[in-house]
């Protein structure tokens, strides 16, 4: 076989064998195929597309190209769930302890953020003693006991994926939906997961800008989940103002306790039981989503959710009593207003340059190796489609620095006010 026929065969808008996709994938992770073919090939796919059994053996062969996590030792069906990222998106610190509080297994491998703000192992370190630092052994024996247990991401997980990613990222071939979604779903398969529920962000926040986009991605990852025997199913949610009021890793888990005592944002309360039925319905616990639904607000309204994020943090070494008491969670030294200039209804929140702000603060990091600063961000008071009246705060800045001109003015010039605007619908489709 011959990488240069590959590349051809594909220009001219043929099928690729299994044979040729494992030949590609196994070459170019060993090194012996060059960037060059590489980047040739993807180029090709993005203009050619892959049908949907290429897609399906790409994302395969790229899970088999490392260590994959065995959750066999875990009883019950794992459901793991994805998204594909936005600003203040505290869902996972939700649903963990949701769906775990009706016998759902979650075994949570995560990660550190980049950008706008940390990732859910940064949230969850803003509990004093948390840590994700357990043995394999532990972390089955807390999700067989427990249900819940979030672990650092450790081995070598599809290692195909991270070099192919970074060659897209320099070749202009990232927007393909071939690529993305062999991408995510050989990620979210490596991780051991039986079935995935899938929330794809849509808007000015969002990898995928418009609906259409979302739509396509999320229907080509729910095809490849369910034809390499991953039961999968997927939302499109909006993204074009941040989700909830926190942006921040203390403030999101203050939010996140806030969601679990049922007593949250609207749209993050409605995202959470949208995903959560999904889960629940994946895991076998519930017959249809309206029961899945109605089981998750029993959690929520009877406090079993909250108590399983206490028991959740205190497994794994966090103070739980955060629970009762959010003031012990890191606090800002300065918490400043941000007063709206005129009155009317906000009618615009770019999602994107807020969480920008938020990360101007210390927030989040530019690079791997930077600090975060648990204790600093955003509390949004107004959301589109809310009026307000002149001298009303628009957002409370919590930071650690007296001067925060540079923050209050990204905030200003990333929010509008009008006459009249209309709140955005949150669930744009449900897959
Ligand atoms: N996120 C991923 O993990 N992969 C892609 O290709 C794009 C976004």
């Amino acid at each position: 076989m011959r990488m240069v026929d590959i590349i051809a065969k594909k220009r001219d808008g043929g099928e690729l064998s299994k044979e040729e996709i494992e030949f590609f994938i196994t070459g170019y992770t060993n090194g012996d195929i060059p960037d060059y073919q590489a980047s040739s090939l993807a180029m090709a796919i993005y203009f050619q597309d892959m049908n949907d059994d290429e897609r399906a053996n790409l994302t395969m062969v790229m899970v088999e190209s490392g260590d994959q996590i065995d959750l066999s030792a875990i009883d019950g069906i794992k459901v793991d769930k994805h998204s594909t990222g936005g600003v203040g998106d505290t869902t996972t610190l939700v649903l963990a302890p949701l769906v775990a509080a009706l016998d759902i297994p979650v075994a949570k491998m995560s990660g550190r953020g980049l950008g706008h703000t940390g990732g859910t192992i940064d949230k969850l370190e803003a509990v004093d003693g948390f840590h994700v630092e357990i043995s394999e052994e532990e972390f089955t024996r807390l999700v067989n006991e427990h249900k819940i247990a979030v672990i650092g991401q450790s081995g070598n997980l599809t290692p195909a994926d991270k070099k192919l990613y970074a060659l897209r990222d320099v070749t202009g071939t990232v927007n393909s939906i071939p690529l993305i979604a062999s991408s995510i779903m050989s990620k979210k398969i490596a991780a051991g997961a039986d079935a995935i529920v899938l929330d794809v962000k849509t808007g000015a926040g969002a990898f995928m800008k418009t609906d259409e986009d979302a739509e396509r991605l999320a229907r080509a990852m729910v095809k490849i989940g369910n034809n390499v025997g991953r039961r999968t199913m997927a939302i499109i949610s909006d993204m074009s103002q941040p989700l909830g009021f926190a942006i921040g890793n203390a403030l999101e888990v203050q939010e996140a306790i806030e969601t679990l005592r049922g007593e949250g944002p609207e749209d993050l309360t409605e995202l959470v039981m949208t995903l959560g039925s999904q889960m629940v319905v994946l895991g076998g616990k519930a017959e249809d989503l309206d029961d899945a639904r109605r089981k998750l607000q029993e959690v929520i309204d009877n406090g079993a959710a909250l108590e399983k994020f206490r028991e959740f943090l205190e497994n794994q070494g966090g103070d739980g009593s955060v629970v009762d008491d959010v003031t012990k969670l890191p606090q800002a030294a300065y918490t400043i207003e941000v007063p709206a200039k005129s009155s009317g209804v906000v009618s615009r929140m770019v999602a994107d340059e807020i969480g920008i702000a938020s990360m101007l603060l210390g927030a989040g990091r530019a690079t791997k190796e930077d600090t975060i600063d648990l204790a600093v961000g955003l509390m949004l008071r107004k959301k589109v489609g809310d009026t307000v009246e002149e001298g009303e705060s628009l957002v409370t800045i919590y930071a650690n620095r007296e001067d925060v001109e540079d923050v209050k003015q990204k905030i200003y010039d990333n929010i509008e006010i009008s006459a009249q605007a209309d709140k955005p619908a949150l669930i744009h489709t449900i897959i």
